[in-house]
């Protein structure tokens, strides 16, 4: 990893990468999948979201991408460790690969879901969380929504910070569950695992009938509902 790449992790994920032999990592999952074991939780859940196109944000060697491209779905990855993304390449060549820090990614093109899926958010740099979700959230397509799944660690993001980010990037929680097989989640602090989906918030009532005003000191603003008696002022 380069000393770029390098300040867009969290201490814990280079602390993983160091102790890991990927060609053990890479051959374990497959060893699961041939085995019969469910090792698809995170696509089937991403799958019954019925998307057409998918962001696999934080795709390391491209387990959930991948699978979602075998059900016939439109999949970019996007991961910032170089050495996992070449696996990803050469796993699926014909997907769509970017290497980038997800708070920095910009793709001309939006998706109906953007999927952070296993413990993308925790190996996230501390001070990069909020924009990485930012980020996501800008690149989801109208009535989106962008999937979230991790553990619930000590010094790994709570569920209030989540919705907290999401909310500064204009998305509301719709749906919150214990694990990717739908196991309903219940606010007692006890969950340690989360996958939540959040959306983009409706408009405001009103909102779109409003017209950017010049206000008297030059500056431009979009008027929103309550501010009728600004507009009446200005006319
Ligand atoms: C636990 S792995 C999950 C990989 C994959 N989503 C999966 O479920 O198999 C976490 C991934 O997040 C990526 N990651 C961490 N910080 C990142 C950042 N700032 N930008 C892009 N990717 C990042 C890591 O490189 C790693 O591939």
């Amino acid at each position: 990893m380069n000393e770029r790449a390098d300040a867009g992790f969290s201490p814990a994920w280079r602390e993983w990468r160091a102790g890991v032999d990927l060609d053990e990592y890479e051959t374990r999952w497959d060893r699961l999948a041939a085995g019969g074991q469910h090792v698809h939780g995170e696509a089937e859940f991403i799958a019954a979201l019925a998307p057409s196109s998918v962001l696999d944000a934080g795709c390391g060697m491209g387990r959930v991408g991948i699978e979602l491209a075998r059900r016939s779905i439109d999949v970019a990855g996007v991961d910032l460790d170089a050495d996992l993304l070449e696996r990803a390449r050469r796993r699926a060549p014909c997907l769509e690969w970017i290497e980038c820090d997800l708070a920095d990614v910009a793709i001309s093109r939006v998706f109906d879901v953007v999927a952070l899926a296993g413990n993308v958010l925790p190996f996230v740099a501390v001070d990069r969380r909020a924009a990485v979700v930012a980020n996501c959230a800008r690149h989801l397509a109208p009535g989106g929504r962008l999937v979230m799944g991790a553990g619930l660690r000590p010094g790994w993001p709570t569920v209030a910070e989540l919705d907290d980010w999401c909310g500064g990037a204009g998305l509301r929680l719709v749906e919150r569950y214990a694990g990717w097989l739908r196991e309903p989640w219940s606010d007692t602090g006890r969950a340690n695992y989360a996958v939540s989906v959040h959306a983009r918030r409706p408009p405001v009532v009103g909102e779109t009938r409003l017209r950017p005003l010049r206000l008297a000191a030059g500056t431009t603003r979009v008027l929103r509902l309550g501010d009728e008696e600004l507009l009446k002022q200005a006319e």
